[in-house]
């Protein structure tokens, strides 16, 4: 097939994707918040890969971990042995989660999480007899990953309309983004109203068809950060209650302390979901990891009745687990959970004062070390930059050139706005956060500079 794509020179690990247009370093080394490429330039890593490495780089004790396990034991098979780090891993994590998320089951990342947590809530009820419940609903736009069950649920046209007649979409209802779409309302009254839009879609959908409705706490990069305050949730969770529908909370990476409590929730009252899944922190990039967290009550209840039918050859696999415990100590042991609430505190203040003084960067967003900036042509209109001018791509080279790496990508074609994730490691130092902002700065004026050369401002 023609097309205009520059020859890979023999570069077999090039799948090209719209972002590959735009060169990318080659990264060699990373220690703490910094990367360095293969020619030597050190970046400071922004947004911790795609808001992943939570801990930072090149962490000793998680390579100690690794290295014992890996020593004793890489691999045993999770449907015919239990393994000690499953053991330890799980016990850790039910202890943070705290009550109502007594039981664990890992896999190994986000979208298979996000995979098993629906069919868990599906052979629940399918096992109480319960089998018209088959319906799911999630918001627009969202993410929730790249598996088909995953895009089926996903709010981002850009990844699911070419499957869309191979898999059965689920019925969304709108997200929050109070910057863009609150039609004057103040935040609360638009938080209840976009919540109430789950009761009136259950309603239409019938409600004894409904399984599940499964929501970011804080969203990615498909909306920049939305952070719904508190009575969205509490609203949600009544409406749930109301119809028995299962309440999913996607903290892949919002979870494992990202936002400041190791689970977002817990920064709320009566707003606790069903189940929860994590992924990208737990595992901090040290490993594939993610997991599944649900009550003791509802996994006893569906052992009792046909069991969870489900398994993967990396369930809870010794050395990710060991990895993830490693990780998890991390965290408590050096009170990450308290760095990130001041350090992420101290980053939104600075870049408030960036987006008083630019012209582009219409809203900071977000939750503890989970925040992003959007990018407009007019603050005052909010209109958007030229969808040609790919305000975010062209961001990210400007940033990367001063030496930051940041990360985000325009979901939806750019409908909801265009935005880049603002989230370094949670261990980033009062100094590492000023340095992120002279850098961020200077992309900012960069980037200004050329729009105002190609007339845009
Ligand atoms: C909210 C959310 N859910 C699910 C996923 C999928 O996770 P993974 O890429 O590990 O499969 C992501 C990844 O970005 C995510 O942000």
């Amino acid at each position: 097939m023609k097309n205009n794509r520059p020859s890979t020179g023999g570069a077999q690990d090039l799948f090209y994707s719209n972002s590959d247009e735009f060169p990318r370093p080659t990264i060699v080394r990373g220690e703490g918040v910094f990367l360095w490429d293969d020619e030597g330039n050190s970046y400071l890593d922004a947004a911790s890969g795609p808001v992943t490495c939570n801990i930072g780089h090149s962490n000793k004790n998680v390579i100690n971990a690794m290295t014992k396990q890996a020593e004793k034991l890489c691999f045993s098979f999770a449907s015919t042995a239990r393994n000690q780090p499953n053991l330890q891993l799980s016990k850790q994590i039910t202890e943070l989660a705290g009550e109502g998320f007594e039981r664990a089951l890992f896999v190994s990342g986000g979208s298979l999480a996000v995979d098993m947590a629906i069919k868990f809530c599906r052979q629940y009820r399918y096992a109480k007899g319960e089998t018209k419940r088959n319906k799911l609903i999630s918001c627009q736009p969202s993410y929730h990953g790249m598996t088909l069950g995953c895009l089926a649920v996903g709010g981002d046209s850009s990844f699911n309309d070419v499957f869309s007649d191979m898999i059965t979409i689920s019925s969304k209802i709108k997200s929050m983004m109070h910057y863009r779409f609150a039609d004057g309302m103040s935040e609360d009254d638009h938080a209840l109203h976009c919540a109430q839009g789950l009761e009136a879609k259950i309603i239409e959908l019938g409600d004894e068809s409904v399984l599940a409705f499964i929501v970011e706490p804080v969203g990615g990069s498909s909306s920049g950060a939305i952070s719904p305050p508190e009575i969205y949730f509490k609203e949600v969770r009544r409406i749930c209650d109301k119809y028995g529908v299962f309440l999913i909370y996607d903290e892949v990476m919002s979870g494992a302390g990202r936002t400041g409590t190791f689970l977002t929730h817990h920064q709320w009252s009566d707003a606790q979901p069903d189940i929860v899944v994590l992924a990208k922190g737990l595992g901090s990039g040290y490993t594939p990891l993610g997991a599944m967290l649900t009550s003791a009550s509802l996994v006893d209840e569906l052992a009792e009745l046909t069991g969870f039918n489900y398994a993967h050859t990396y369930n809870a696999n010794p050395l990710a687990c060991a990895v993830g415990s490693a990780v998890l100590s991390e965290i408590t042991d050096n009170n990450l959970l308290e760095n990130t609430l001041k350090m992420g505190e101290y980053l939104r203040g600075k870049l408030e004062l960036i987006q008083h003084e630019s012209l582009t960067i219409g809203d900071v967003r977000g939750k503890g070390l989970l925040l992003a900036i959007e990018f407009v042509a007019c603050k005052l209109s909010k209109a958007q930059i030229p969808l040609n001018y790919q305000a975010t791509e062209n961001f990210k080279q400007f940033a990367a050139k001063q030496g930051i790496l940041i990360y985000g990508r325009r979901s939806n074609e750019g409908r909801y706005g265009e935005y880049v994730m603002v989230a370094p490691p949670l261990n980033i130092t009062k100094e590492e956060v000023d340095l992120l902002i002279v850098r961020l700065s200077s992309a900012v004026n960069d980037f200004e500079n050329w729009l105002k050369k190609e007339r845009v401002l």
